[in-house]
């Protein structure tokens, strides 16, 4: 085998120096064909089985010694109807050989065989020295049809999976389905699996259900990420895993388009997860020396429970997959027009905003909706990315000078995958849109999508994005996306390939994003879907920060937010204070509490603040500058959700800053019943020895408490807080000053 003399000599360079194996580390153990592959707390293992078969070994708890002793074997056929495929543990399993579960991949050749018997073929480890990436190649057993898979460990204790698979034969053969990778747990009959859906308005709904045998289907079909599901799950055990303890195995999907993941359980009680592109009209042809690449499919796993989990992944996103990581750029303070001026944006209305904004502090000024084409109301303009006349008879630049003078940076809203039928785009281009000729074509909010996997399309919405950024000192882009696909259909290419649309609309998305950056190293950009519908790990690669739900009301944000912050780090998440009676539900909230839920991602405004009181002014200027204090905790410290929303009718968070010098928490009473004092809070993850400045933001509402505890006090005995009524929330300091 290939390589194998290195795997020798790494694992003998381990343990001759008895050194302590790095955070993220690979080992191959010749004797049982078994790798071993451990990230933070996790150990994953992998073994070639005596039918030279890849299957998993092991996903736990991180192991510190040499793999488990077992040879990796076959499982043999239960009974005739369950053989042997469907019950070993297949890390990457080809339809064939009689399973009856999801496959990773199928396939089918010109002959009409759609048979697929992957066998390990051979693996390297292909990181360089820290070892920490790995790739073993699978062969079908007949035809030269290779399967690359890829692993990659990393600190936090994450796991990458993908797949890359290669026609090597003299034909076409069709991808029919193809996954990223399987995942199987340790067979048990009380898992839980919990996943995030919702709708427009209602991102984030935490959801946990007991696995029974069967199958579940978290998906999107919509061509995008989706509001409905998001490609992120959690499976713990029932009666064990909670908030901070017990097992948790975790996964998210980095993909922007139709995902799929499936979690199955059998009848003796082995739980698989598979994750990759969606199947439903899936296909994808592969000519002679062709190959199509998955998604990249993440896991991990805790014993720490549900917020370990989270905190693995905000780690993992901050210091792995957002632009700048491992030193993500801090969000800025932002003002957003949309709710306050809505299509009615114009220079005086947007400069009078911006300059009461600049006075409470805020550092960006966005300019939202209706500022180009003929773009009076969501019926027209999407595609002509001219500025409006009417609306700015001088062109941009007057606004972007002022703004800057005012010591603020200017973003601008895009919509750059969709057109009106009411656009001389659409005159000029009809054929751009997606659709199938000759077939109605469902208009959405009057628009239609562009079909960016067009050659022509990617540059024409590449190019105008460059000149509109080169042309304006444009700082930011708020990327919007309002609709899902309908017809898509993709005429232009002959017909075995119309459905790769699929893989190659997204590809197209993030070259365009990637070059855009490249172009433009400032540029800031936020993935923005008609709210939360465009958030995974795929887009967070090119996007600072995301707009998590239309819905601004604070107290449903308030579950939004925590079911974002399972999967999702809250130093993404954009939270803007808007105008009560809130546009959605007419609930009217007090501009503090609006304030302090906003204050628990990345702070923004989006009211009208030119009709603020001398009194809102004041509290919001306040406010702000106590968000600055606290800001680089709350975006990359680490989150403990002491309250949950769904819980009772309090809330509570708390963030610890990376280096421990500060926390603060986040205290939330959504409506008091029969005068019922607060809950105490006992504060997580602080330094039992180390002596704390306590600065509450209200100290009325924290009467009598020490000026300084240590931290075994704050997590033992807590504190109390004078919180009364509907709607009163606070936020206490903790600054670290001496250790005892
Ligand atoms: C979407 C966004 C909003 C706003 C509007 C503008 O709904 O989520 O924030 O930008 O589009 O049309």
């Amino acid at each position: 085998m290939p390589g194998r003399k290195v795997y020798l000599v790494l694992l003998a360079a381990l343990v001759t120096s008895g050194a302590a194996l790095p955070q993220s580390a690979i080992r191959y153990d010749p004797a049982t064909r078994v790798w071993q592959l451990s990230a933070g707390e996790m150990t994953y293992e992998i073994g070639v089985n005596d039918q030279n078969g890849l299957q998993t070994m092991y996903w736990g708890p991180r192991l510190e010694g040499p793999s488990t002793p077992a040879t990796p074997k076959a499982y043999p056929e239960a009974a005739s109807f369950d053989p042997s495929v469907s019950a070993t543990p297949l890390e990457y399993a080809g339809w064939g050989g009689g399973i009856p579960t999801q496959p990773a991949l199928k396939i089918s050749f010109p002959d009409g065989n759609r048979s697929l018997l992957l066998d390990y073929l051979d693996s390297k480890q292909t990181d360089g020295p820290n070892g920490n990436q790995l790739e073993i190649t699978l062969r079908d057993r007949l035809a030269e049809v290779y399967v690359h898979l890829f692993y990659k460990v990393y600190a936090p204790g994450i796991l990458a999976r993908w797949s890359q698979i290669e026609n090597r034969t003299k034909g076409v053969i069709t991808v029919e389905q193809a996954a990223s990778a399987t995942l199987n747990l340790p067979p048990s009959t009380s898992y839980e699996l919990s996943s995030l859906s919702g709708r427009w308005g209602a991102e984030w709904q935490l959801h946990t259900v007991p696995l029974v045998p069967g199958h579940s289907v978290l998906e999107s079909r919509r061509g995008s990420t989706s509001h409905q599901s998001n490609p992120w799950l959690a499976i713990g055990r029932t009666g064990e895993t909670t908030e901070t303890a017990g097992p948790v195995w975790f996964a998210e999907l980095g993909w922007s388009g139709s995902w799929q993941i499936d979690v199955e359980q059998t009848f003796s009680h082995r739980v698989k997860i598979t994750g990759g592109y969606n199947n439903f009209d899936f296909s994808y042809p592969l000519g002679p020396g062709e190959s199509l690449k998955t998604p990249i499919f993440y896991a991990g796993y805790t014993s720490k429970g549900h917020g370990e989990a989270s905190r693995i992944l905000h780690r993992f996103q901050q210091q792995q997959i957002l632009p700048g990581a491992p030193h993500p750029k801090p969000r800025p303070i932002i003002y957003n027009s949309w709710e306050a001026t809505g299509f009615n944006v114009n220079e005086a209305g947007q400069l009078a905003l911006a300059e009461k904004a600049a006075s409470l502090g805020v550092e960006r000024m966005v300019i939202d909706d209706g500022w180009f084409g003929q773009r009076v109301t969501d019926h027209a303009g999407l595609g002509d990315w001219y500025v409006n006349q009417t609306k700015f008879p001088h062109g941009l630049k007057p606004v972007i000078d002022r703004v800057h003078q005012l010591g603020m940076d200017f973003g601008i809203w895009v919509e750059p995958e969709m057109i009106n039928p009411d656009s001389d785009l659409y005159r000029k281009h009809p054929e751009w849109a997606m659709n199938f000729p000759g077939r109605p074509r469902t208009e959405a909010r009057n628009q239609l999508v562009l079909n960016l996997a067009r050659d022509d399309v990617k540059q024409y919405i590449l190019s105008f994005l460059d000149k509109l950024v080169s042309e304006n000192d444009i700082a930011f882009l708020k990327w919007d996306y309002n609709r899902n696909w309908s017809e898509p259909g993709w005429d232009a290419v002959p017909l075995p390939e119309q459905k790769e649309i699929y893989v190659r609309y997204i590809n197209n998305l993030c070259e365009i994003l990637a070059e855009l950056r490249k172009r433009h190293p400032k540029l800031e950009i936020e993935s923005c879907s008609g709210g939360g519908g465009r958030v995974d790990l795929g887009i967070l690669r090119y996007t600072d920060e995301v707009w998590p739900s239309d819905n601004t009301d604070a107290l449903d944000r308030l579950s939004i937010q925590d079911g974002f912050s399972h999967a999702y780090t809250l130093g993404v998440m954009v939270a803007w204070v808007t105008d009560v009676p809130n546009f959605l539900d007419r609930r009217i909230i007090p501009l503090q509490f609006r304030f302090t839920v906003a204050m628990t991602g990345a702070l923004g405004i989006g009211s009208d603040v030119t009709k603020w009181t001398a009194d809102e002014s004041a509290l919001a200027t306040n406010l702000i500058a106590f968000y600055k204090t606290i800001r680089s905790t709350v975006q990359q410290g680490a989150l403990y959700r002491l309250i949950a929303p769904e819980t009772s009718e309090q809330t509570a968070l708390e963030y610890v800053a990376e280096d421990g010098h500060q926390a603060v928490l986040f205290a939330f009473l959504h409506s008091q019943h029969y005068g019922e004092p607060f809950q105490t809070l006992r504060a997580q993850g602080l330094e039992p020895a180390a002596l704390y400045r306590v600065k509450p933001l209200d100290p009325l509402k924290a009467p009598g408490l020490p000026q300084e505890m240590t931290g075994s006090e704050l997590m033992g005995p807590g504190i109390s807080l004078h919180l009364i009524g509907d709607y009163d929330s606070t936020a206490i300091v903790f600054e670290k000053v001496e250790h005892k």
